[in-house]
C-alpha cells in the first residue's frame, strides 16, 4: 500500500496540478473527453515537445553512435513508431527531419484529441518548430524540412492498437523506432514476429527501459525483490520483465537480428537482497542494465 502511494506521489510530483487531477479522476473510472483533453494539454510531451528527440539524442550519446546519422536516415523515408503515445512521440522530429511519412501505433492513441485543433493542432504548432530548432542545434549542417500543421497532416497516420493490429495496407516501412515501449508488450514473441515481418530490409532503433517504472532513484527496487509473477500481479502487468539479451534472442528467433547496446548499467542500484527467481536466470551484469538500444543500424565509426 505504502509503495503504491510512493509511486503515485512520484508521478504526481512531476506533473502540473490540472494533469494530476485529470489523471486521478480518470484512474477512478470517471473519464470524459474534457479530462482526456486536460491530460493531453498538461502532459510533459505538450510542455516539452522535443522530449522524444532529446531521448534519442541522449541514447546515441551514451551508446557512442552518431545521432546525425540516425536523423539523416529518416529523410524521404516512411517511419513507423511503436508505442508513440497520445502525442505521436517522434512524429514532429521525423517530419522536420524530412520523413516522407510517419505512422504511429499505440493502444492509447486518441484520434479525436489529435484532430482537435485546440489540442492536437495546438501541439503541432509548437512541436514542429521546436523539433526543427532542436535538430539545427544538434545536427551539424542539417537542413530541416519546413513543415507546418497543415502540410504535416497528410504525411501522418495513426493506428489505435498494438503493433500486432497494424493495417495490412500500410506503405513500405523503412525505419521502425520505439522509445520505452517494448518492455510493456506482453505477448512479446508474437509482437517480435510481427515486428520482424514488417519487411526484411527495414531498419530498427529501439530504446528499452528495464527499470521497475516506479521510482526513478531506485530503478530495480521491488522488481528484483520478488519473483516476476508477483511483481506483475502487484503492479498490474506494467512491464513484461524480459531482460536485454532475452529480448534480443526473441527477436533473433523471430528472424530479426538486432545488436543490443547497454546504455546505463546501475549495479549500485541493485537491491541488497535479490530474489532467486532473478539470480537463477540472469547474471548480475544483465540485471544491472537499466536502459539499452536494440538496433540493426550499422553506424559509422
Ligand atoms: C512508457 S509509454 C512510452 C510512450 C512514449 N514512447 C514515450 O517515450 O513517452 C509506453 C507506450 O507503449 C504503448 N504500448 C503498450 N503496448 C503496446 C503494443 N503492443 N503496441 C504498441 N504500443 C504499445 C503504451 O500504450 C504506451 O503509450
Amino acid at each position: 500500500m505504502f509503495s503504491k502511494l510512493t509511486a503515485y506521489y512520484n508521478t504526481a510530483r512531476s506533473l502540473p496540478l490540472p494533469a494530476v487531477f485529470a489523471k486521478a479522476l480518470r484512474k477512478t473510472g470517471f473519464d470524459s473527453y474534457t479530462l482526456q483533453r486536460i491530460d493531453f494539454l498538461y502532459a510533459k510531451e505538450f510542455q516539452r515537445p522535443e522530449k522524444a528527440a532529446k531521448i534519442l539524442f541522449d541514447a546515441c550519446k551514451l551508446a557512442g553512435v552518431d545521432f546525425s546519422y540516425l536523423i539523416r536516415l529518416m529523410r524521404d523515408k516512411t517511419v513507423l513508431e511503436i508505442g508513440c503515445g497520445p502525442h505521436g512521440g517522434t512524429m514532429p522530429l521525423a517530419l522536420v527531419a524530412g520523413a516522407k511519412n510517419y505512422i504511429g501505433v499505440d493502444p492509447l492513441f486518441n484520434e479525436q484529441l489529435f484532430s482537435d485543433i485546440a489540442a492536437g493542432g495546438r501541439y503541432l504548432e509548437t512541436a514542429l518548430p521546436e523539433n526543427a530548432s532542436f535538430l539545427r542545434s544538434n545536427v551539424p549542417g542539417i537542413r530541416t524540412q519546413d513543415v507546418g500543421p497543415q502540410s504535416a497532416m497528410p504525411k501522418v497516420s495513426f493506428k489505435k492498437g498494438g503493433i500486432s493490429q497494424r493495417p495490412t495496407d500500410e506503405p513500405h516501412v523503412d525505419l521502425v523506432v520505439s522509445i520505452s515501449c517494448l518492455e510493456h508488450i506482453h505477448d512479446f514473441s508474437k509482437a517480435a514476429r510481427d515486428i520482424a515481418n514488417i519487411s526484411k530490409d527495414t531498419i530498427h532503433f529501439h530504446i528499452v527501459n528495464f527499470s521497475n517504472h516506479l521510482y526513478k532513484d531506485r530503478p530495480f527496487a521491488e522488481l528484483y525483490e520478488m519473483p516476476m509473477h508477483e511483481f506483475s500481479k502487484k503492479w498490474k502487468g506494467n512491464i513484461n520483465g524480459l531482460r536485454m539479451f532475452e529480448m534480443a534472442k526473441i527477436f533473433e528467433e523471430a528472424g530479426l537480428a538486432l545488436n543490443a547496446i547497454p546504455l546505463d548499467m546501475q549495479a549500485q542500484a541493485l537491491p541488497t537482497s535479490i530474489a532467486p527467481w532473478w539470480t537463477e536466470r540472469y547474471s548480475q551484469d544483465e540485471l544491472s542494465i537499466r536502459t539499452a538500444i536494440l538496433t540493426n543500424i550499422d553506424f559509422p565509426n
